[in-house]
């Protein structure tokens, strides 16, 4: 049976416009106004009861639905689909204060108790049994209630337990993964430090201990962490589709967020729908924000994801929070919409009064529907209706990039060489140079199917299967350009290193092995040439390499390294392999980009992409978004119209400081 997904939603829709509302924050009269308000604004969904339950169930086993009904009703005769949350994310304290062992346990042993939000374990049986049944009830309630559109199971999964329960479905997960303590041990390499097991009693979660943890302990703790959340999901999300198969399920994401493996998550929902705050401070924000949704696009196979939660202006949470600039609001979420979304929404519609998110932008602000902000919210609000036409298409790719949740939390562990090179900055590094160009690119597991890729980049690896390491090889001799980053291929799926020449798994492909990690000094650049003799700098990491067969292309020029390789690139079969042995500067990654590029014969969206414009196709609209602060002048292929505007582009096209374009080429209309 196919599932219902976001198609389901846009149909008769078109794109997704509203936010999270929280009506129970505010008296009845005042959900009249918001309706009114939403309806003006073009708001056609709206996020219900993720923050419920102690509303919902006041006092152990009561129900209060009548409130919810009238909501629900006063949004579905307004034409406002609602995607409605269960509301697990947050117990009411009666729950924490008569079953203290449903509250999470952090790793030095210290209760987190009730007061905030996320105050549960997702392993407890008493939370389990409590929260389904809610959501049973919730289910059986709204099922065929005809605003109902979506289902949002809880709220940002992250949480991490060590309790006693946590310890015991840790070990249930470890018998199921290894069968007997013997392969437990072996696994766990336990002869190291003393650390052999004796019985299953005596294995718990990584708590607090005196020096450096286990690191397979601590890696098979994050695959359990995610897994544990993940069974509670699928709980939620089975009860939902019983008594409602055509309704989509949900629950929202936090883009490239360490806790949770998405790629294992992402197939158990209908469409992938991620939170995203980028930071005005942020001077890489643009190219984070669009290597997120570019994930959250790989995360659904390439289909329509829905942004279920921006903010208009500054966040409350972070320690100083820079507001937006005028038109700021519009270019991010119309980013979104160019990398894939067909959903745009907010945290949240209206700006609470009171609790600890008093002072977080809403789409309605405290001063009122009389404002600056507000305009903007309808303004953009009223844009969409112009860009229906882009829902359902698709943004294709000839770049795939890879990451890895597994490799990334066991690259970020203690007692490495070290501790800077992070996962998340090695992706976003490698993925700048190529956002720069406007070329398109894939977020994909290590699993994933490569074979339609012209290019392949792998910005780091340091945890690899031998499936994937051959999956990689094979892609390349098959006629792809392949691009590998430092200190990758270096453990295996237990995080045992793989001796021998570095990187063992990929030696081969590479044409190229390496025998020492030598990080380096820090705040000193690193010097190195091109073949032709011009110099780059790099930082923080170099390996003593050597070539097995590749070309040098660049090469170290200082200390006990000069003249040793620092880039290498192998023909390989019918490709080619590069292997990236520092970490370039970002001018440095630009040029082996071009080169990379070059081999992989892809070019970007647009020839000449003047700096800080951002330029990506979905279907066949060509979006093109300033991030600069100057006006910026785009050469454009064809004749187009620009369906934000209705006017019609030729030649060139000027962008303002903010300034988006939606260009449907005239020969497609
Ligand atoms: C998200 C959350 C929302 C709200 C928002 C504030 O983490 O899902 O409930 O707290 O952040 O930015």
């Amino acid at each position: 049976m196919t599932r219902p997904g976001m198609h389901t939603l846009t149909h008769g829709r078109g794109l997704l416009f509203g936010g999270d509302y929280n009506p129970e924050q505010w008296p009845e009269h005042v959900w009249t106004e918001d309706v009114e308000l939403m309806k003006a604004a073009g708001v056609n969904l709206v996020t219900v009861g993720v923050f419920s339950w102690a509303r919902i169930e006041p006092e152990p086993g009561a129900r209060d639905f009548g409130w919810l009904d009238r909501v629900l009703d006063l949004l579905g005769d307004a034409g406002i689909a609602v995607d409605l949350a269960t509301p697990t994310a947050s117990p009411p304290p009666w729950l924490g204060h008569r079953w203290s062992q449903t509250l999470p346990v952090d790793e030095s042993g210290h209760r987190l108790w009730y007061g905030a939000r996320n105050q549960f374990c997702p392993s407890s049986p008493v939370y389990r049994e409590r929260a389904l049944a809610i959501v049973t009830d919730l289910a059986d309630r709204y099922a065929g209630h005809p605003a109902l559109a979506l289902w949002h199971v809880g709220n940002e999964y992250g949480q991490i337990c060590h309790c006693d329960d946590s310890a015991a479905a840790f070990r249930a997960w470890l018998r199921e993964r290894y069968g007997d303590l013997d392969a437990l041990n072996d696994a766990w390499g336990t002869t190291f430090w003393s650390q052999r097991y004796s019985d299953w009693e005596e294995v718990i979660t990584p708590r607090r201990a005196p020096y450096m943890i286990n690191p397979t302990q601590r890696l098979d703790f994050w695959r359990f962490g995610s897994d544990a959340l993940l069974a509670h999901y699928r709980a939620e999300r089975d009860i939902l589709r019983a008594r409602t198969p055509d309704t989509p399920v949900t629950t929202n994401f936090m883009g490239l967020f360490k806790p949770v493996d998405y790629w294992s998550w992402a197939p158990e929902e209908d469409l992938v729908a991620n939170d995203y705050y980028p930071d005005p401070a942020d001077p890489l924000a643009p190219a984070r924000s669009a290597l997120t949704h570019d994930l959250m696009r790989g995360l659904g196979g390439g289909r329509p994801w829905m942004l279920m939660e921006q903010a208009t202006t500054a966040v409350n949470w972070r320690p100083h929070n820079l507001p937006k600039p005028v038109g700021q609001l519009r270019l991010e979420s119309l980013q979104a919409l160019a990398r894939g979304a067909d959903g745009l929404c907010y945290f949240q519609w209206r700006a609470s009064r009171f609790g600890a998110e008093r002072f977080h932008a809403a789409m309605l602000p405290h001063a009122g529907p009389d404002t600056r902000l507000h305009a903007e919210v309808r303004a953009h609000g009223a844009e969409l209706r112009r860009l229906a036409p882009v829902a359902g298409t698709r943004v294709a790719a000839k770049v795939a990039m890879v990451h890895d949740w597994a490799s990334w939390w066991a690259l970020e562990e203690r007692g490495q060489p070290s501790d800077r090179l992070d996962s998340t900055g090695q992706l976003l590094s490698y993925y700048r140079p190529l956002w720069e160009r406007g070329v398109a690119v894939d977020l994909v597991p290590p699993s994933a199917d490569l074979s339609g890729y012209a290019l392949v980049v792998v910005p780091n690896l340091y945890l690899i299967s031998d499936a994937d390491a051959a999956s990689l090889t094979a892609y390349t001799r098959a006629g792809g350009v392949l691009v590998v980053g430092p200190f990758s291929g270096v453990v295996d799926p237990l995080a045992h290193v793989r001796t021998g020449r570095f990187p063992a798994p990929l030696r081969e492909v590479l044409g190229a092995s390496g025998e020492e990690w030598l990080p380096a000094p820090e705040g000193r650049p690193v010097s190195c040439r091109w073949a032709d003799g011009t110099g780059f700098a790099a930082h923080t990491w170099t390996e003593l390499v050597r070539s097995d067969g590749a070309e040098p292309v660049a090469a170290f020029t200082e200390g006990d390294l000069a003249g040793h390789p620092a880039v290498l690139r192998h023909r390989s079969g019918d490709g080619v392999a590069w292997y990236v042995a520092t970490m370039p500067e970002h001018d440095a990654l630009a040029e082996l980009t071009t080169r990379m590029l070059a081999d992989a014969g892809v070019t970007g969206a647009l020839p000449e992409l003047p700096p800080g414009v951002e330029a990506v196709r979905r279907g066949p609209v060509l979006f093109l978004l300033n991030h600069g602060d100057g006006d910026a002048h785009v050469p454009i292929p064809a004749p187009a119209e620009d369906l934000l505007t209705g006017s019609t582009a030729e030649g060139r096209i000027t962008l303002a400081p903010r300034a988006v374009a939606a260009l449907r080429p005239l020969d497609t209309l």
